[in-house]
C-alpha cells in the first residue's frame, strides 16, 4: 500500500516513514526541507522535494496514485505563528486544502491529519478529552483548528475518509529546537555542552510530553483502525518543566541551576491530554515512559 507523507523529512514524519516500512508499506516522501532533512529520510524512500503548493504536486499524485496520505507539513512554530499569521495561515491551512483537492481528485482512501492540543488553548479542567470545547490562544492553534474544520467538510461534501491525531508534546530523537516539544531537545544539547538551560515563566507550567515512536506508532494503526475522527495522542501526564529539567540534569549528573525569564505570549500553563479514545478505538497505546524516552534522546544527541 502506498503512502505520501507530507513533512517526511522532519522530525516526527521521519519516524513516521521508519515505522510505515517495518510495517510492510510502501511510503513515499514529499517535503520542501524548510525544517527538514534529506539525511532523515531512510535510503531507498522516493522523496519529493516540493512545496505544498507547487505544481509538481498534481504530477506525484497522478504518477503515484498514493493510497492513504498522512499529512505532517506544517510551519510548526507557536511564536513564529504569532509574528506572521499569514506565513502561518498559508502553509497550514491553504497547503492542507491544496492536498485535500488532491486527495478528492485521485480518490485517496484516507486522509491522517497532524494536529494539535494547541486546538485546546487554556482549558480550566484536565485531561483534556477530544469533545472539551477548543479556545485556540496562537495563530498556529487556529490555524490546526481550521484546518481539522477543512478535512471534516471535505469528508461530508465528498466523502474523504479521515482520521485527525491532536497531538501533546511531542519529543525525541531528530528534534529541532524549534515545535512544540522543543524543550526536550534544546535542554538536552545545552545540558550535554554543560550549559544551564533558559526557562520561560517560573518552571511549574505542565507539558505532557509523548514519545516520537509513540506518535509514529499512532499515524501507523490510524491507517487501518482510525475511524473518521479526532483522537488525542498523548502520554496522559503532566510534566512541569522545572521536572523535566531534574530528569535530564539526573541522567547527566549536573547539579548547576536553570536561568529564568518571564513567560511568552501564547504559551499554555497546563496541559495534559486524556488519550482513551485512541487506546479504545486505534488500539494503541505509549510504550515509552518520559524518562525511558529521555533516556534515548540524551543517547541520540550525545552521539549526534
Ligand atoms: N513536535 C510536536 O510536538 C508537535 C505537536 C503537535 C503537532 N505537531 C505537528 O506534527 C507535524 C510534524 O511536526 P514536526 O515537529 O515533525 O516538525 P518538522 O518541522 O520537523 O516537520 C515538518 C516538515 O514539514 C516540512 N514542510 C514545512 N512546510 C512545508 C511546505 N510548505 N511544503 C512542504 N514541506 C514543508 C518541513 O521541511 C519539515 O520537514 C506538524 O504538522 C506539527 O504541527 C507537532
Amino acid at each position: 500500500m502506498k503512502i505520501l507523507v507530507t513533512g517526511g523529512a522532519g522530525f516526527i514524519g521521519s519516524h513516521v516513514v521508519e515505522a510505515l516500512l517495518k510495517e510492510g508499506y510502501t511510503p513515499i516522501v514529499l517535503d520542501d526541507l524548510s525544517n527538514g532533512d534529506i539525511r532523515n529520510v531512510p535510503a531507498g524512500v522516493k522523496f519529493y522535494n516540493t512545496h505544498l503548493f507547487s505544481r509538481k504536486i498534481r504530477m506525484i499524485f497522478k504518477k503515484e496514485r498514493p493510497d492513504i496520505v498522512i499529512h505532517l507539513a506544517a510551519q510548526i512554530d507557536v511564536s513564529k505563528s504569532i509574528e506572521d499569521p499569514v506565513e502561518d495561515a498559508m502553509v497550514n491551512i491553504v497547503g492542507t486544502i491544496k492536498l485535500l483537492q488532491y486527495c478528492k481528485e485521485y480518490k485517496v482512501r484516507k486522509f491522517i491529519f497532524s494536529s494539535s492540543s494547541a486546538v485546546y488553548g487554556e482549558t480550566v479542567n484536565l485531561a483534556i478529552h477530544e469533545n472539551t470545547s477548543t479556545n485556540p490562544i496562537s495563530f498556529y492553534g487556529t490555524s490546526k483548528l481550521v484546518s481539522e474544520e477543512y478535512i471534516e467538510l471535505f469528508n461530508k461534501i465528498h466523502g474523504i475518509p479521515y482520521t485527525i491525531l491532536r497531538y501533546a508534546n511531542v519529543f525525541g530523537p531528530r528534534q529541532k529546537a524549534d515545535g512544540e516539544g522543543g524543550v526536550v531537545s534544546i535542554f538536552i544539547k545545552q545540558m550535554l555542552k554543560g550549559e544551564a538551560p533558559l526557562i520561560f515563566g517560573d518552571g511549574n507550567q505542565t507539558r505532557d510530553f509523548v514519545y516520537v515512536e509513540d506518535v509514529a506508532k499512532a499515524n501507523v494503526l490510524a491507517i487501518k483502525n482510525g475511524k473518521n475522527g479526532i483522537y488525542n495522542i498523548s502520554y496522559n501526564q503532566q510534566t512541569s518543566i522545572n521536572d523535566l529539567y531534574n530528569i535530564i540534569a539526573q541522567k547527566l549528573n549536573l547539579n548547576h541551576s536553570p536561568l529564568y525569564k518571564p513567560a511568552r505570549d501564547g504559551d499554555i500553563l497546563h496541559s495534559q491530554l486524556d488519550n482513551h479514545h485512541a487506546i479504545e478505538q486505534l488500539k494503541w497505546e505509549p510504550s515509552w515512559t518520559v524518562e525511558s524516552g529521555i533516556v534515548k534522546t540524551i543517547e541520540y544527541f550525545a552521539n549526534e
